[in-house]
Order: C-alpha cells, then sequence, then structure tokens
C-alpha cells in the first residue's frame, strides 16, 4: 500500500508514538507499525472539532435504546470516545455486555475492607474474553480497509476472538491463526478450530509466533489483528468507560491488570489520558500491571532498571541490552498462565507512557500465587482463567507491601473465562497427584491450599448420604477456608 501522510482537515488519524518521528497517516490505511520509524501508531482524533459529550453521564441515554446494536454494543454505545469509522462500517456481535462485582469474600483474601474489591468479569464477551472489545474496532477497521484475510499470533483468547468475529459477521472475513504448539489452553484451541479458522500450529512460543505473523502478514498482505494495530486499542478503551459507567462515573483510586502483550494496559492509559484531556474526568485511578514471574518482561525494565516512559525518550538501549542478554541465555517465558506467557511485549513503550499518566506499578507473582488467587476467585467470584488471577494474586502483594490500603478501592480486571482452561484448574483442585505433577509441580506450584477436591465413593446410598451429612454439617470448613 503507498504510504500518503493525513489531510489537515481528518478528524481521526494515526501517528506514531515516537515524538522524534511523530509521522501522521490516514485512518483508511492499515499499518502495523510506523512506516517511518517502526515504532507504535496510535490513533489520534482532533478533539476541538468532534461532538463529545460534555460529561460522561451522557452516555447513560444511549441505555434506554438498545434495540440499537450500536447502543446495544458495551463498545459501541461510547463510539464518541472512538470516533473513527462511519456507523455504516461498523462490527458488531454483541460484545462488551460485562459487569463489575463486588466481591467481597475475595476481598478479604487480598485484604481489603468489605466493598473495596472490584471484579470487572471481562469473561462475558462472545467469545469469553476482552479481546473482544478490541476486536469490534479492529474488524470495523478492517471493513474500512476492504481487508477480507485476517490473521493474529496468540497465546489463544485473540484467536479464539478473531475466530469468533469472522464466523458470527458475513463479510466474507477469513481467519488464519498462530500458536505455539502446546502453548495455548484447550478452551480457547477449541474455539479456533470449531469457529473455521485456519489453525496454524508452529513449533515455538507466542513470541516466535508473533515474529512470523508480522513476516506473514506483510508478504501476503493480510490484516493483521495484534495489538500492534492501534485499532485494538481503541476497543480495549471501552473497559475502562465500562468501570466508570458501573461506578457512576467515579474514578476508582486503582486498575489491577494482568500483563502479556500490554495491549489493554496500553489502551487504559490511553482512554485516562483523553478523558483527562476532554474535561471528562478529574482523576486519573492509579494502574498496576502485573506480570506472571515466568514472563517477567516489565517487571524488570521497570521495577528494577527503572525504564520509565520520559515523554517517548525511554532509553531503547536498556530494553536491547536487556532482550540480549534474555536470548543468549535462551530465556524463553514460561508460566501456568499461558494468555500472559510473553517475553516480548510488542506494547512496551506504549505501557511506558500509560504507567507514566496513570501513575502506575508493575509487579509479578508466581504460579502459586496465581493458582491460589484463581481459586479464591471462583470459590468467591464469578470464576476466571489462570492470567487473569494474577491481578488479584497483584493486588494482594500490592496490599501486603502497603501501596493499596484497605480503603481504597481497587478494581480488578478478569480478563477470561473460567473456562478456557480447565485443565489448570482440574488439576489444582483434583486428587490425581501426576495430573497435579505434570501440570502444576512442573512450574513450582507446591501446594494447592485452596483446593475444593471432588469425592470419590462407591454407588452406594447409605455411603452418599453419609458424605453428604458430613460436608454439609454446619461444623463442616467450607471448601478452601
Ligand atoms: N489475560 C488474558 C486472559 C489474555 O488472553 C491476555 C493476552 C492477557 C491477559 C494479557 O493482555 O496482552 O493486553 O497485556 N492474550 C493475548 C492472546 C496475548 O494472544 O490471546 P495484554
Amino acid at each position: 500500500m503507498s504510504v500518503t501522510t493525513r489531510a489537515a482537515t481528518d478528524l481521526a488519524y494515526q501517528r506514531c508514538i515516537n515524538p522524534a518521528c511523530g509521522a501522521t497517516l490516514p485512518v483508511d490505511q492499515a499499518h502495523f507499525g510506523c512506516p517511518e520509524c517502526g515504532d507504535g501508531l496510535d490513533v489520534t482524533y482532533d478533539w476541538d472539532r468532534l461532538p463529545v459529550p460534555s460529561r460522561l453521564s451522557d452516555f447513560e441515554a444511549k441505555w434506554s435504546n438498545r434495540v440499537n446494536p450500536l447502543d446495544f454494543s458495551g463498545v459501541w454505545r461510547f463510539r464518541e470516545l472512538l470516533p473513527f469509522a462511519p456507523e455504516a462500517r461498523i462490527v458488531t456481535i454483541g460484545e462488551g455486555q460485562t459487569l463489575l462485582q463486588a466481591a467481597d469474600k475475595v476481598g478479604s483474601y487480598v485484604g481489603m475492607r468489605p466493598g473495596h474489591l472490584l471484579l470487572q468479569y471481562e469473561g462475558m464477551n462472545p467469545s469469553g474474553s476482552f479481546k473482544d472489545n478490541g476486536m469490534a474496532a479492529a474488524f470495523t477497521h478492517a471493513r474500512m480497509v476492504n481487508a477480507r484475510r485476517v490473521a493474529c499470533a496468540s497465546t489463544g483468547n485473540t484467536s479464539a476472538a478473531l475466530s469468533v468475529y469472522c464466523s458470527a459477521t458475513n463479510f466474507g472475513f477469513k481467519a488464519i491463526i498462530f500458536v505455539g504448539s502446546g502453548k495455548i489452553a484447550y478452551g480457547k484451541l477449541a474455539q479456533a478450530l470449531d469457529h473455521g479458522a485456519l489453525t496454524i500450529q508452529i513449533a515455538g512460543d507466542f513470541d516466535d509466533a508473533m515474529q512470523r505473523v508480522r513476516q506473514v502478514a506483510e508478504r501476503l498482505n493480510i490484516y493483521l489483528m495484534n495489538s500492534v494495530n492501534p485499532f485494538r486499542l481503541e476497543g480495549q478503551k471501552t473497559i475502562m468507560f465500562r468501570v466508570l459507567e458501573a461506578l457512576r462515573w467515579e474514578p476508582p483510586d486503582w486498575i489491577v491488570v494482568p500483563g502479556g502483550n500490554l495491549g489493554n494496559s496500553s489502551a487504559f492509559g490511553k482512554a485516562f489520558i483523553e478523558l483527562k484531556h476532554l474535561g471528562l474526568l478529574d482523576r486519573i485511578p492509579r494502574l498496576a500491571v502485573i506480570n506472571a514471574s515466568g514472563a517477567r518482561t516489565l517487571d524488570q525494565l521497570v521495577t528494577h532498571q527503572g525504564l520509565s516512559w520520559r515523554d517517548g525518550l525511554h532509553d531503547p538501549e536498556l530494553t536491547r541490552a536487556f532482550y540480549e542478554a534474555m536470548d543468549s541465555g535462551g530465556g524463553k517465558a514460561s508460566t501456568i498462565a499461558s494468555a500472559i506467557e510473553i517475553n516480548r511485549p510488542v506494547n512496551l513503550t506504549k505501557c511506558l507512557r500509560a504507567l507514566h499518566a496513570c501513575d502506575g506499578v508493575v509487579r509479578q507473582v508466581s504460579d502459586q500465587e496465581i493458582m491460589d488467587a484463581k481459586a479464591r476467585v471462583g470459590a468467591g467470584g464469578l470464576g476466571c482463567e489462570p492470567a487473569s488471577a494474577a491481578a488479584v494474586a497483584g493486588a494482594k502483594r500490592l496490599r501486603e507491601e502497603g501501596i493499596i490500603a484497605p480503603s481504597d478501592r481497587v478494581v480488578c480486571i478478569l480478563t477470561g473465562h473460567q473456562l478456557k482452561d480447565p485443565t489448570a484448574t482440574v488439576a489444582y483442585h483434583g486428587t490425581d497427584q501426576d495430573q497435579f505433577e505434570k501440570v502444576l509441580g512442573s512450574r513450582g506450584v507446591r501446594r494447592a491450599g485452596f483446593a475444593n477436591r471432588p469425592v470419590v465413593i462407591a454407588n452406594d446410598l447409605d455411603d452418599i448420604i453419609r458424605t453428604i451429612n458430613l460436608y454439609s454439617s454446619d461444623a463442616a470448613e467450607a471448601p478452601g477456608a
């Protein structure tokens, strides 16, 4: 595709995030990195010439018009805050009907006062993860540029979402997904297969698949749906709009989110930067991004090596040296939270910007902490997959360090549905020691302290009655209590 700069009259355009470059491009071109310098692109708006509501509560008018699919969508009912597409091109499959759940049992595990821990449950999206927010926007853009073949590399949820958007719409999209062989959870692989995606399993992990899909997309002119696509992040901004909406527009003190490819954290930062700029929010929540210990690039660089945004002038040498050392040591990401098993996050720079804007912190949590937190979420919330539980484990860590106060209002983003990864869940709760060792022990998980063990007994009425009475008497302890 020939590259042109944007016209001065464009209300929305793409802009390189590198201030030394600042290249601008029209909104109706597809780029997955700046054609001038290779850095990331933002979707940028000329807000002064766009009709933006004067108060966030103005969006409530959309609630009464749910027969319009654009007002029903949890992404597009905020379309004035991501105004890059003509309405006629918008793609929606009813994403974003998510909810913010007050979870006191989980809150007490984290160390919060009642009412102060909230879980934003993104598992209720059509494909069961937050990715649908981004896909609604990216597929809209794909329609704007008349793309047909769409591809991604994935740890599973991006590929599941991409596959659903291809199968559930009638715009002729063809799904091509790249996954690391053996590297994605069964629930997610099942989705890609069931929805008819061309599923390419390569020998290697997510980082390898990501590199390969970029090459293939360029060679074959295929539209890329990973979060290097700036339109994905526009859709993911709406997760924050819905959190604010659920809190009746009062910002929480903290947003805690797992970090993998760092698309979400980058999108959240952009959402808050824009809301502040537009005068729609006067206080920005703090952001905590949580890595798994086995995939901790962000934590190493930010918390331990002092990497920061510095108005886009962050030190690229620091990052390069980090990756060189990682590669020469044969470092590969490894965590039970397969969704965030990523060592080379493509949105690192945008995430640095988000951390700067939101006075953010980064932490890493072990697979033991992740699995324990996941069991607590299951017992006291709507349930989630391991990567999502990293947010809760991270909140607990920050609470123990005194960085989060018990009276703060904390929102953890539960990014993916519990049923995405049944293998991890059953290995934790089950009684099969070999399975525990194979799935969890091999990753340093030693105990299942919050396990709810299945009870195996003979098919005998008296035995069954005795067991039920034993387990359900008032004296019996609740599982994992
Ligand atoms: N949680 C879940 C359930 C995910 O699937 C992912 C990413 C993340 C958290 C991390 O989000 O990349 O925005 O920092 N999954 C991608 C995928 C990489 O391919 O499905 P992020």
